[in-house]
């Protein structure tokens, strides 16, 4: 059975590659830009994909909102499967993209958008069945484990091992959606829609890494801990929780155990209890290996139930001690049970804080011109 491929980047090579060796499936043709078609199987019309007989499914690994959303509402209206690897294109047209493929009897999967090689959403979507998720999350973006991996173990400055994981091919197009927390933050969205039938599309707290300094990690490591970049999810009333921040662990915690660009996803099952997930998170093989995984359920279980619906994420109920570094012109806004001043800043533990207040306390010192970073302790 063909499967065409839209995209032929770090991930669409991967994926043609493991098609020529899939059993049941064969490698059709691949949608690139016009003006790249060099080899008889690259083609620059989508149009020309959905209406050919031959082309059994779709695998769409090129990215981006549009015009991701087009052609993949192409493939399914023509009929066709569609598996994809595009988080930014399920979070934001998830619902109404599976409700098509519904009406036209095909498969829309995604666990390629969610862990990279790590079967998450897949093992969610099955375990949400028949038990109750009490909660989920974990590392889920292999770029920022990479960089806070190398920080923290060789003392590398945060340019440089930024500069490595995107020629590692680990980072985003645009690799800010990594560190800022947006990458992670659409996988935790869409781990919570599949769980919980509940896509939260706003009220979220995201925080990255990008404010982190050679010298938070030089302290954090002479206190024993280590940094993480964690997403969260969870019921919350008829809503669910979702956030992304840092936060640090003591050297015996499992998560320091995750190291380079791999992943741990996580849910707590009612019944099942805690279960783990580790693996590359990120990289050509790893992601390619869910794409082509996904096409071997096709015509199964979806991964978004007809229930399924956008959401506020409430995360009042949640809260943290935090480890704060800021000006000590602004620690005043803390209330910390131990401090160390450090030149001009100052370093503290705060009280326990909800995760909208810390989330809110940074952003109005950084609206104000400040600086700070903030993790939340484990
Ligand atoms: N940029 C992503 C990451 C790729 O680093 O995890 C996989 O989703």
């Amino acid at each position: 059975m063909k499967v065409a491929v839209l995209g032929f980047g770090t991930v669409g090579v991967g994926v043609y590659e493991m098609l020529e060796n899939a059993p049941g499936f064969e490698p059709g043709p691949v949608l690139v830009r016009p003006g790249k078609e060099d080899r008889p199987f690259k083609v620059s019309s989508m149009e020309q994909i959905a209406n050919d007989p031959e082309v059994f499914a779709v695998a769409e690994v090129m990215g981006g909102i549009e015009p991701a959303n087009s052609y993949v509402s192409m493939a399914l209206a023509a009929g066709k499967h569609v598996v994809t690897s595009n988080k930014a294109l399920v979070a934001a047209h998830g619902i109404e993209l599976a409700a098509l493929a519904r009406e036209k009897g095909v498969s829309f999967l995604f666990s390629a958008a969610c862990g990279g090689g790590v079967p998450f959403l897949h093992n969610l979507a099955i375990a949400s069945e028949s038990d109750a998720i009490l909660s989920l999350g974990g590392i889920l973006n292999g770029t920022t484990n990479f960089m806070l991996d190398a920080m923290q173990s060789e003392g590398k400055d945060y340019g440089d091992v930024l500069r490595q994981a995107q020629a590692l091919g680990y980072a985003e197009a645009d690799p800010t959606a990594d560190v800022s927390g947006l990458d992670a933050l659409r996988k935790i969205m869409l781990a919570c829609a599949v769980a919980y039938d509940k896509l939260p599309v706003e009220g979220f707290c995201s925080e990255g890494i990008e404010s982190i300094t050679a010298g938070d990690v030089a302290h954090f490591r002479s206190l024993g801990l280590s940094c993480r970049l964690i997403t969260s999810g969870g019921p919350a009333g008829d809503s669910v929780y979702a956030y992304v921040e840092p936060v640090l662990f003591p050297a015996s915690a499992p998560e320091c155990s995750v190291l380079k660009n791999f992943n741990m996803a996580k849910y707590c099952g009612q019944n099942a209890g805690s279960i783990v997930l580790m693996g590359q998170g990120a990289g050509r093989y790893p992601t390619a290996s869910a794409v082509v995984r996904d096409l071997y359920g096709l015509g199964g279980m979806p991964m978004l139930r007809p229930a399924c619906r956008k959401v506020a994420a409430d995360n009042s109920g949640c809260v943290h001690d935090y480890y704060v570094r800021c000006a000590k012109a602004d620690a005043a806004r803390f209330s910390f049970r131990e401090r160390w001043e450090d030149g001009d800043l100052v370093r503290g533990l705060t009280e326990a804080l909800s995760v909208p207040a810390m989330h809110a306390l940074a952003g109005q010192i950084r609206k104000e011109g400040g600086g700070i970073f903030f993790a939340a302790v484990e």
